[in-house]
């Protein structure tokens, strides 16, 4: 034996013996310092599969069969599921799924849940269509899951059959609005949330667009969501602007694949499967969507504003509201109608003309009709989210808290009618609300048209050619 050979055989103990301690170090004490991540992940891995058979069973169904789509139809239905939240609010149920039904077809339905560690049992799903429907064929859902228990439950699916082992190629769809437990915070990420309820068609008004967004934006708004099933070149242009920025957050919605929507109102007058491209539901996703991380949402349109006229910002405004109705948890504001034909070629005055963008000024309509008391006179909302159960467009369905009809010296909407209004009008006031604003939103809605490329070299040589920001 030569001394070489007595040297690797040294060598080789001691590389063995260096190689067992690290392994007892790193599975006896998991937050050891001396990690080595692959020895974790076999580790973690190895202890998974002795555990339960399931549980690899369980995460594999799961996160092969997410749905990443906003609109997902439900197998073995003529239904579509939208999104699941937890929600503990009303009791015996944990969690509620924004769904379209089509009324006439409501079979029993089951839910099961992917939990941390294992998959449940199903457990039966109680179906609740909204009341409002305005005659359509299909209506927004809520449908309710109670999780089973010891599931910490990450993941639910819909089933038509109760025995949910056996039909596992579901569609899972992710549970929102999980808090952490133990983390009952009352601090809110953002404190006003604007629900823009359907974008569709060829809509490209991107004056108003731009115009109404910077409104929001100092009045206090954090974030617009806007359901998204289609819109115009431009518009698009400028909306992909904003939400890069983050201040418009899109939420893809091709109702239009999936059914065909009403482009209005009424069941009778209007043709189609659903409401109005499915406003009814996308204003309830947007509630809880936002309820989490937004104090109030605003559901208004996108030709809406809600103003205050006392206040300089919705945050005084809501600060004086909530104090005055501290178990307020719905403000209804009253509609008020810009119309657009009257005055339009009379007021240019200095407000900038911004030619050769498309779309209307809302600058230059400042006379506000006179509503018709003796008829319905619509309303939109500012809401506590958390205290909404469910919503229609000018009322909610279902709430905790009471409800208050703010006087419209106080606020009031403004809305700029998309179309030109062929009725008589009726009497009309000059109200230049809107100009209080002026000096600070004319050089944001041109920095913001000039970011999206959307003002042309033309009219604004200096701005366009120098290329900042
Ligand atoms: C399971 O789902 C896949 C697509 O996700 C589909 O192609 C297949 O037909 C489904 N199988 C059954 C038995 O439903
Ligand atoms: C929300 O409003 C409060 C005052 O009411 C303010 O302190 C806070 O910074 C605001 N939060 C955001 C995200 O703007
Ligand atoms: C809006 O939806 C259309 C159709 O899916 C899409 O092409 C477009 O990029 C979307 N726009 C934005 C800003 O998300
Ligand atoms: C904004 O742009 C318009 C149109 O290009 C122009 O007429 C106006 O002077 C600009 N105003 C400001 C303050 O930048």
């Amino acid at each position: 034996m030569d001394r070489t050979t007595h040297l690797k055989g040294m060598l080789f103990f001691l590389f063995i013996v260096i190689l067992i301690s690290i392994l007892i170090i790193n599975v006896s004490s998991p937050r050891s310092n001396f990690m080595i991540p692959w020895l974790h992940g076999a580790h973690s891995a190895f202890s998974f599969r002795v555990s339960e058979q399931t549980v690899t069973r369980s995460m594999n169904v799961c996160s092969s069969q997410i749905s990443d789509q906003t609109i997902t139809p439900l197998d073995n239905t003529k239904h579509f599921v939208v999104s699941a939240f937890m929600d503990q609010r009303v009791k015996g149920f944990d969690i509620r799924i924004i769904s379209i039904f089509k009324r006439d077809s409501i079979q029993p339905l089951h839910c099961l849940f992917c939990c941390a560690d294992h998959l449940s049992s199903a457990t039966p799903a109680t179906v609740l269509l909204h009341s409002d429907h305005f005659g359509f064929p299909f209506g927004t859902t809520d449908v309710m899951c109670q999780i089973p228990h010891d599931c910490s439950a990450t993941h639910v699916a819909l089933l038509t059959q109760p025995e949910g082992v056996k039909s596992l190629n579901q569609s899972w769809m992710q549970i929102k609005n999980r808090r952490n437990p133990g983390k009952e915070e009352e601090t809110f990420q953002l404190n006003f949330t604007v629900c823009i309820s359907n974008l569709f068609g060829k809509y490209n008004n991107v004056l108003q667009f731009a115009q109404t967004l910077e409104i929001y934006r100092l009045l206090g708004v954090d974030r617009v969501v806007i359901y998204n099933t289609s819109c115009g070149p431009e518009l698009n242009r400028l909306l992909h602007s904003y939400s890069q920025e983050g201040f418009v957050e899109m939420v893809p919605w091709p109702i239009d694949k999936h059914l065909n929507p009403s482009h209005g109102w009424q069941h009778l007058k209007h043709e189609g499967d659903l409401h109005y491209f499915g406003q009814l539901t996308t204003l309830n996703e947007c509630i809880y969507r936002s309820m989490e991380r937004s104090r109030y949402v605003l559901l208004n349109d996108i030709d809406e504003i809600i103003m205050p006229y006392q206040h300089d910002s919705l945050t005084s405004l809501m600060d004086t509201l909530q104090t005055q109705h501290p178990n307020t948890g719905v403000f209804l504001i009253e509609n008020h109608i810009f119309p657009r034909k009257p005055l339009e070629e009379r007021i240019k005055g200095p407000l900038p003309q911004w030619s050769g963008v498309s779309g209307f000024n809302i600058l230059q309509n400042i006379c506000r009709e006179e509503p018709d008391r003796s008829v319905y006179h619509p309303h939109k909302m500012i809401i506590q989210p958390r205290l909404v159960e469910q919503t229609s467009v000018h009322e909610v369905l279902k709430m905790f808290g009471e409800m208050f009809k703010v006087p419209l010296e106080v606020c009031r909407i403004i809305h700029h009618p998309i179309n030109i209004i062929k009725r008589p009008l009726k009497q009309l006031h000059v109200d230049t609300r809107l100009w209080d604003f002026k000096d600070k939103l004319i050089p944001r809605v041109n920095k913001t048209l000039r970011k999206a490329g959307l003002l042309s070299t033309g009219q604004e040589t200096s701005g366009w050619m120098e290329k900042t920001n």
